[in-house]
């Protein structure tokens, strides 16, 4: 087995999604194969290496940005480069302080603890981070009232990486101790296309370079999409067109999927219209979307909201969203001049 073959050691607490599940097989294990993101791979792999020959523990590290852009496995992948198991967990998962302790107390010499959705932490728990990341000691105190008394638990040396998809709500004590700090963006269309023929190839799945084209096209700059839609065409070509992947198959696959040139579905038309239709275009305040369309306002901010936003469709100005005059001209609306600003 090659160390590209090797299964991540991955212990952990945290439930895998859907997509979690099918990604797995398709993650990259090392820097060299992970695509894209080409600023932070070089800066990650120089931490990393300089770390290595020193013997030491990685500084700790903070990732944000949008949903779906490989956080986890950046995570998993920096494990595998440093030779060390990753434990992972999240925010939400960790109610108590005792919950966080046992995980800390039980990481191993340089290991990786990975706290994906670092942001929803409760500040009791995010506490007793703060020594733990410090001084690689955790402070418990042991008893209540006058004779409580404070007890210094010592830790192995080991790398937090922190997950975020909202860095600002993260408390600045927090942030400042994660000495590298990274933001993922969305994939470039020439990334997501090489995503795509990669992850083809790890199903067997024959792909004409004009169908990753297409299926890249329509993955809203994320890995995760690309994958997902993926899939679904290489289910369609396998049903309907003896399982190799030609650019109008995907085409007639990704058409009955209902995904549109910009990778837009149902949720995301339906998020714009209601914006355009009900709110006259806008500003309009999350809660009020939200309750038009029947959506979380979570799933908006995580979930349609940054793509749209990063494809100048949507606005976010101080007094709520606006659909911009790409939104209106992608519905064939004219859009509403306001004395030559839409808003
Ligand atoms: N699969 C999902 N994300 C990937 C990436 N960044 N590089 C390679 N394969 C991936």
């Amino acid at each position: 087995m090659t160390a590209e073959d090797a299964p991540p050691r991955v212990v952990s607490s945290a439930r895998l999604g859907d997509d979690d599940r099918f990604e797995a097989g398709l993650r990259p294990r090392s820097l060299d194969a992970y695509i894209g993101q080409d600023r932070l791979r070089e800066n990650l792999g120089i931490a990393i290496a300089a770390a290595r020959q020193r013997g030491e523990a990685l500084d700790h590290v903070l990732l944000y940005g949008p949903q779906g852009l490989g956080k986890t496995t950046l995570a998993l992948v920096v494990g595998h480069e440093l030779g060390v198991a990753v434990r992972t967990t999240a925010g939400p998962v960790l109610e108590k302080p005792g919950d966080l302790a046992g995980i800390l107390t039980n990481l191993g010499e340089r290991e990786v603890l990975f706290i994906d959705e670092i942001h929803r932490m409760s500040p009791v728990v995010e506490e007793i981070l703060y020594p733990a990341m410090e001084d690689y000691e955790l402070d418990i105190v042991i008893g209540q009232g006058p004779g409580a008394r404070s007890v210094k638990v010592p830790l192995k040396p080991f790398t937090l990486i922190g997950a975020t998809t909202r860095a600002g709500l993260l408390t600045s004590p927090l942030r400042a101790r994660f000495g590298i700090v990274h933001r993922l963006d969305f994939y470039r269309a020439e990334d997501l296309q090489e995503i795509v023929r990669r992850s083809a190839g790890i199903f067997d799945v024959p792909i004409e370079d004009a169908a990753a084209v297409e299926i890249a096209g329509r993955s809203r700059g994320t890995p995760r999409v690309a994958n997902r839609l993926l899939r679904r065409v290489r289910d369609f070509a396998q049903v309907r067109a003896e399982g190799r992947i030609t650019r109008d198959v995907a085409l007639a696959a990704l058409k009955m999927l209902d995904v549109d040139t910009n990778g837009f579905d149902e949720a995301d038309r339906r998020l714009l219209h209601a914006i355009i239709d009900k709110f006259g275009g806008g500003p309009v305040g999350l809660n009020s979307i939200a309750a038009a369309i029947s959506e979380e306002k979570e799933a908006i901010e995580d979930i349609y909201e940054p793509f749209l936003i990063q494809i100048g469709f949507l606005d976010r100005t101080p007094r709520g969203r606006v659909a911009t005059a790409r939104a209106y001209d992608y519905f064939g609306v004219p859009a509403p001049s306001r004395g030559g600003r839409l808003w």
